[in-house]
């Protein structure tokens, strides 16, 4: 799968790990920053990040922060996005199960990293379940325009 990948300086090295892991897996990631721990400003990521998720040059995005909120808000900002903050299990399932979420995003001052590859897997893995879930992801889209 395609994926493209982002974080602020408070999540890179999380990120870096996380793009590592999903090379290995066989996925081809797209990098798009940051590469450093200078301070900078997670909206300008988000936005790499989601504008290709919605241009369908990759089919999903990952984008870590402190939180992953501010990453999230921002993300969702763009249409066609579907960002959703997982920090646990539960959620990173059901964000693909029925929400058809296309962007993860993490917070790397609230999950470790064991739990993190756990939660990209998850989210990677998991398909749409569709049916009625899908009605109600087309009202989403619905508040865009
Ligand atoms: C940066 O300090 C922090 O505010 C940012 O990474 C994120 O948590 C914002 O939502």
């Amino acid at each position: 799968m395609k994926i493209a990948i982002g974080a602020d300086h408070a999540g890179v090295e999380l990120k870096d790990h996380l793009a590592d892991m999903l090379r290995r897996q066989g996925h081809e990631i797209a990098d798009q920053g940051t590469h450093g721990t200078d301070s900078v400003d997670y909206p300008d990521f988000a936005a790499k990040v989601a504008r290709s998720v919605a241009s369908g040059e990759v089919e999903r995005g990952v984008l870590v922060c402190g939180t992953g909120l501010g990453v999230a808000i921002a993300a969702n900002k763009v249409d066609g996005v579907r960002a959703a903050t997982c920090n646990d299990l539960f959620t990173a399932e059901m964000c693909r199960a029925h929400n058809d979420a296309n962007v993860l995003t993490l917070g790397a001052r609230v999950v470790g990293i064991g739990v993190a590859e756990e939660i990209v897997r998850i989210f990677v893995a998991t398909d749409f379940e569709g049916g009625r879930h899908e009605r109600r992801r087309d009202k989403i889209h619905a508040l865009e325009s």
